[in-house]
């Protein structure tokens, strides 16, 4: 695991570059065509950036909340969005959401995880807020052994087992968990030698059951 502080304030202002190098619009279509978004809802934008996703969200008709640690992120994407209607920038971690319990109706979280400290904490999170009947989709890099993205992107993690995403799901209490290929990948050259990193993105999704009920009861 490496972490260096400070490195997305550093990048903020080239992030849409950059961003636009590592992987396409393709993967928020299909986290939004996973999470099935419908107009006038409220979403969850976790890890923001730069607003990547909230802008795919705006544009559909839902209301954002934008959650991101960086300030400097979060300044590139207030001029960005200046005057957009529907959107609250929060400063926050995945880990500890400025947000009460169940108050989203969709949470999404775009090359976040690996970020995170601890993931499994992180996906309980977005659980907690998700309303009862609410979407998680998480769009994260697979499992790769690209030191690179780790020392050069500062990554804390090597992408992600499927089965461990999956089973993070479920311990949060999600339903009709499903994690599949995005069908895109995510693509960095290393600033030394020829090494040149692709690495499959899959698509996590679960939904919050709508009532807590555990079974009949019977006498
Ligand atoms: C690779 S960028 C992705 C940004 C955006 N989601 C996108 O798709 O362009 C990762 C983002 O996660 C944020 N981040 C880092 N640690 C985080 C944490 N613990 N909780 C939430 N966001 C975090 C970074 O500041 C950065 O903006």
């Amino acid at each position: 695991m490496v972490l260096e502080e400070g490195y997305f304030d550093r990048v903020a202002e080239q992030w849409d570059r950059m961003r636009a190098r590592f992987f396409s619009e393709a993967v928020r279509e299909r986290a939004l065509a996973v999470a099935g978004v419908r107009p006038g809802c409220l979403a969850a934008d976790i890890g923001a950036g730069t607003g990547f996703m909230t802008e795919g969200l705006l544009d559909r008709g839902l209301r954002v909340v934008a959650i991101e640690p960086s300030a400097a992120m979060r300044a590139q994407m207030a001029r960005k969005f200046a005057g957009a209607e529907g959107l609250e920038l929060r400063e926050g971690t995945a880990e500890a959401l400025p947000l009460p319990d169940a108050s989203v109706d969709y949470a999404f979280a775009n090359m976040c995880l690996h970020h995170v400290e601890t993931p499994p904490r992180a996906i309980r999170e977005m659980a907690r807020v998700l309303r009862p009947g609410g979407t998680l989709v998480v769009t994260d890099l697979d499992e790769h052994r690209f030191e690179s993205l780790l020392k050069e992107h500062h990554d804390r993690w090597p992408g992600f087992k499927r089965e461990d995403v999956a089973r993070w799901f479920r311990e949060a209490g999600l339903v009709d968990v499903r994690v599949e290929c995005a069908g895109e990948d995510c693509c960095a050259r290393a600033s030394a030698g020829d090494i040149y990193a692709r690495v499959s993105i899959f698509v996590a999704s679960g939904r919050k059951p709508k009532t807590g009920c555990r079974g009949i009861a019977t006498t």
